[in-house]
């Protein structure tokens, strides 16, 4: 084992990341450096520079990078409608590019030479942390405990930390809580009873919105602003990035919207289960979509269309500092100069809807489309010799068919 100086640990203070910690510095025998990030994952984080001290942390790191990763994460990715396999809305995906940016800014500004990052073995957020840190400095050695230790269940990890008197959390119900990642885009719970996908859910999953059945009997009007793809106000008050999804995260979450249980592929070859709970990110995607309709060339959009389930695979499998993702972030934001205006939704029961959109940038044109006498010149014997030259090879095709 090569000696190491120093360590920066990306810790949560949670179960994993409190065993980990030991676990290095019993290890390497070296200092190790936590770093804490507040995603606004909804949880205090006083505690986590409270346990890292116990354990003899001198360096604790508790960034506050709330306003960073919705507005040059959440919001870039936004632009594009990313959805991974049609439904995901990347809310874990997104949150390891920035993690790992700054733990390597902390690196090296404290001369370490390793970082350390609490993901296990089979999972995607590894595969997230590791490729972003060999984009940013390939000079950095990354440690992964979980693939390293012989620790191989939660079961064994139980008992490394009651050895160790590292304190075990239960859920409210006094059981071993799921497998959760949570930040200001969304909760991802997986683990326990979610690992066979045909049970259904338990209602206790669900943390951050509540059962559309349940939801107010009357639904909630609300406009969002946007100025060139990104939204700015909620219901004519401007707002910070970070400030604007905490507010739709919370209308959101009212009114059950942003609910999803998903069985996807993950980058390391397994299928598996999860619930996803992303209120203000369904309503952003909505709204976004909504503002684009009117604001956008249909070809420009279409083209947006093809390129959306790369852009998205690119970002779960991990490849954010990658340049084809910059090359197609190039494009989309380029795409979004005109997307500025205002959508109307309306929030019920587990659903956001948009019912209305405008724009002083709109390619809408009334008069053009419609079904009454209209002023602008549009000859419908066009129509007759677009009709007639598109259906020229089909009428070739059917007469050889024998149609
Ligand atoms: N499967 C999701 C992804 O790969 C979430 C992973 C982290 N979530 C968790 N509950 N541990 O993006």
């Amino acid at each position: 084992m090569t000696k190491l100086e120093k360590i920066v640990l990306s810790y949560s203070g949670g179960l994993d990341t409190s065993i980990i910690l030991k676990w290095l510095q019993e290890t390497y025998g070296c200092e190790v450096v936590t770093f804490t990030a507040d995603l606004g994952q909804g949880e205090e984080l006083e505690p986590a520079r409270a346990k890292a001290a116990m354990s003899g942390v001198k360096d604790i790191r508790i960034v506050d990078l709330r306003e960073e990763f919705v507005r040059d994460f959440v919001f870039p990715m936004l632009r594009a409608n990313a959805l991974y396999e049609g439904q995901y809305l990347l809310g874990s995906s997104i949150a390891r590019p920035l993690i790992a940016k700054h733990l390597v800014g902390i690196a090296r500004e404290v001369g370490a030479h390793a970082v350390a990052h609490g993901a296990t073995g089979k999972g995607n957020d590894q595969v997230r942390f590791e490729l972003a840190v060999n984009a940013l400095d390939p000079s950095l050695k990354v440690i992964a405990p979980w693939r390293q230790w012989n620790i191989r269940s939660r079961m064994q990890l139980l008992e490394y930390a009651e050895k160790h008197r590292i304190p075990v959390p239960s859920d409210k119900r006094g059981e071993a809580p799921f497998s959760i990642d949570a930040n200001l885009l969304h909760t991802s719970t997986e683990g326990k009873i979610l690992e066979n996908p045909a049970e259904v859910a338990p209602d206790h999953v669900y943390q951050r919105t509540v059962d559309p059945v349940d939801a107010p009997d009357r639904p909630e009007i609300m406009t969002i602003g946007f100025e060139r793809g990104d939204p700015v106000s909620v219901n004519g008050k401007s707002m910070t990035p970070a400030a604007l999804l905490t507010e739709l995260n919370g209308l959101g979450g009212r009114h059950g919207i942003g609910r999803l249980d998903l069985v996807e592929n993950r980058f390391i070859g397994m299928k598996s289960r999860g619930i996803y709970e992303t209120p203000g990110g369904t309503i952003l995607l909505a709204a976004h979509r909504g503002i684009e309709s009117i604001t956008l060339d249909r070809a420009a959009a279409h083209l947006k269309d093809e390129i959306m389930p790369r852009y998205a695979e690119l970002i779960y499998n991990g490849f954010w500092f990658a340049p084809e993702r910059e090359m197609l972030q190039a494009l989309i934001d380029h795409s979004q100069a005109f997307v500025s205006g205002e959508v109307t939704l309306r929030l019920y029961k587990g659903s956001a809807s948009v019912i209305s959109r405008a724009s002083p940038c709109s390619l809408y044109s009334a008069d053009l489309v419609t079904f009454e006498e209209s002023a602008i010149a549009f000859d419908h014997h066009d129509a007759e010799g677009f009709i007639r030259l598109n259906g020229l090879r089909l009428r070739s095709s059917a007469a050889r068919n024998g149609r």
